[in-house]
């Protein structure tokens, strides 16, 4: 018997029987071909998340309408006659686990064509959107004229034919987070005078003429999703009263209604799309909650959720009818079998810490903080054998890297011994439970902890390890994870004991003073800066360059730029140079 019954209750949507509540909300990669299909690793990468155990796996934003739809150049796209077999061939990975799979049809809007592309393909093409506009960049939005809004209605068709043909079972109609129907159900951004613009009904036709598309394309029966926000989250645009008034009208042509709220390309809603690790767990439930109970049709929610406990509690009180979970199965893909199975303590829980939009966003590939296996689905899929000789493993430093190293190797069949010098594991991670916004940071040390007791690490703490010790243990494998030392500027006055390392700042922060200087503003100074600012303490931040966590990625950049915003002084461009009685020079 599962501890969470109502997470793994199956549900009917139209004629899909799913086998539990926990889906794989929409996640898009950025290493398709340049013509839009799947390679072999693409599909590995949604097969992991069946395998996983969830009921639904639904891959990301995939272009109706390639030539005006595409808001980077590497999204599947479905009006590519040759897309079917690379499509077909995930259909089936997926559908082998008892998983349904889902598909994400798609269209950029005003954000397609432009800047998004523009690095990448020779020609500028313009992009269409509601009406006439021109984006941040400076680039011009031509108004969408009436006989491509016909042509892309045509493309939405097809596209769910092309679905269905591959073998998903579902397609998920993307009216949100900022692409091209939430830009024409914005009163912001759409201003037409033809039947598209002026009231609500008329700014949701294309919506809802779009759904009748994808009906008649797929039949009776086949599930059709719609994923919407909840609330745009911006003055102007489409609040949840709003938002309620719009499931009314497009709830006879779905089956499935997925809230979500905010823009993709609004730097400080993207955080709040994808909740930042500053937000609470599941912080846009309540627009689910809310939407659920203007109709009749299931309702799934999705923000930063993974905890079963919660997920279930999210059920059992029909706040939603499913939860739909992104970073959480990247994290962990097996969540759903570790929960269905009780074994909520072996899931790694997600970081919210946006590596792996990140790294896509740098270099086009996939990548996980926490979990190794993300970007390399094929290889573990295939090329991991198991040992010909049992190893001696010796691993220095009981830090995260260091237990995942020993980790890996023991379950691979070595023989491991970890040695670390303080009296726990943790290293630099041990501050976390501290630090509210790094609960998850918290929760995963002690998962790590849990699994190198369980796979038979020998661990010896409060050991050094030198020449001497490697030579008695004699490893056939040492590998050394013993964390990095902070830099110490040599400037007058370092050695006073009014300065303090960010770990004893950290164990202590009540031994700080009411006011603060932190030399460093890294992702590290930054951070501290936050948790000491929102203790009450009056907090600068002095950084040789001109910006701020210069090297965080884009996403927790944008996170901690908000949050840095409320509790922090920034001096950018200066060096301390001394500290001294009356505080700390700089130049
Ligand atoms: C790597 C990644 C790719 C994503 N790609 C898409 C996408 O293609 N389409 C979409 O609607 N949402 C996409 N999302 C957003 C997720 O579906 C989800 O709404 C969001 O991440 C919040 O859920 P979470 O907190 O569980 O991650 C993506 C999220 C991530 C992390
Ligand atoms: S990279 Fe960070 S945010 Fe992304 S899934 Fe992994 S832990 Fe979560």
């Amino acid at each position: 018997m599962t501890p969470y019954p109502h997470l793994f209750t199956p549900i009917k949507i139209g004629g899909q029987l799913i086998k539990n509540r926990i889906f794989s909300a929409p996640t898009g990669l950025m290493s398709y071909t340049a013509r839009g299909h799947l390679t072999t690793e693409n599909m590995a990468y949604y097969e992991l998340k069946a395998k996983g155990g969830c009921g639904v796996v639904t891959l990301g934003e995939s272009i109706v309408h390639a030539a005006t739809g595409q808001s980077h150049d590497r999204q599947i796209c479905l009006d590519d006659p040759h897309v079917l077999p690379s499509l077909t061939n995930t259909a089936r990975a997926i559908t082998r686990y008892g998983a349904v799979a889902n598909i994400e049809l798609s269209h950029g809007g005003k954000y397609a064509g432009l800047a998004s592309i523009g690095g990448h393909k020779k020609e500028r093409r313009p992009a269409y959107g509601p009406s006439h506009d021109v984006l941040p960049s400076g680039e011009e939005v031509l108004e969408m004229p009436q006989k491509l809004i016909y042509e892309i209605l045509d493309a939405y068709g097809a596209a769910a034919d092309v679905a269905k043909r591959a073998g998903f079972g579902m397609v998920m109609v993307h009216a949100g987070h900022g692409w091209l129907f939430n830009q024409f159900l914005s009163p912001l951004e759409n201003h037409r005078k033809d039947e598209f613009g002026g009231s609500l009904e008329n700014r949701a036709r294309f919506l809802l003429m779009a759904l009748d598309r994808v009906r008649q394309a797929v039949g009776p029966g086949f599930p059709i999703q719609i994923r919407m926000n909840g609330d745009d989250f911006t003055e102007g645009g489409l609040h949840l009263e709003d938002y309620k008034e719009l499931a009314r009208m497009v709830e006879s042509r779905v089956d499935l209604f997925n809230i979500s709220c905010g823009s993709h390309e609004r730097q400080e809603l993207f955080v709040r799309t994808h909740p930042s690790a500053f937000l609470d767990h599941g912080c846009n439930v309540y627009l689910a909650a809310a939407i659920k109970q203007v109709v009749s049709k299931p309702v799934s929610c999705v923000g930063a959720l993974g905890d079963p406990e919660q997920c279930e509690e999210i059920i059992a009180s029909s706040q939603a009818d499913i939860v739909e979970l992104g970073r959480a199965l990247l994290a962990d893909p097996f969540l759903p079998k570790k929960a269905y199975t009780g074994q909520k303590e072996d899931i790694t829980p997600c970081l919210r810490c946006f590596v792996c939009l990140g790294e896509s966003v740098i270099n086009g590939t996939n990548r996980c903080s926490v979990n190794p296996v993300i970007g390399a689905e094929l290889e573990e899929k295939y090329y991991v054998a198991p040992p010909l000789r049992k190893k001696k493993v010796l691993v220095v430093g009981g830090g995260p890297a260091g237990m995942e190293a020993a980790i890996t190797a023991a379950r691979r069949g070595h023989e491991v011994l970890l040695y670390e010098k303080t009296d726990a594991l943790g290293g630099a991670l041990k501050f976390a439970e501290a630090v509210p916004f790094k609960q998850d940071l918290y929760r995963f040390t002690q998962c790590l902890i849990r699994r190198v007791e369980s796979s038979g690490v020998k661990v010896t703490l409060n050991q050094r390890v030198d020449r001497a010790l490697a030579e008695k243990v004699r490893p056939d494998v040492l590998i050394i994870a013993a964390g990095a030392q902070p830099v110490i500027p040599a400037i007058p006055g370092i050695a006073s004991d009014k300065v303090v390392s960010v770990a004893q700042a950290e164990a202590n922060p009540d031994a700080l003073g009411e006011r603060v200087v932190i030399l460093g503003g890294g992702l590290v100074g930054c951070e501290t800066g936050i948790h000491l600012g929102m203790k009450g303490k009056q907090v600068t931040i002095v950084e040789m360059r001109d910006t701020l966590a210069a090297d965080v990625n884009m996403f927790h950049g944008m996170a901690l730029g908000q949050e840095l915003n409320k509790y922090v002084t920034a001096v950018t461009g200066g060096t301390g140079r001394a500290v001294t009685d009356g505080g700390t020079d700089l130049h």
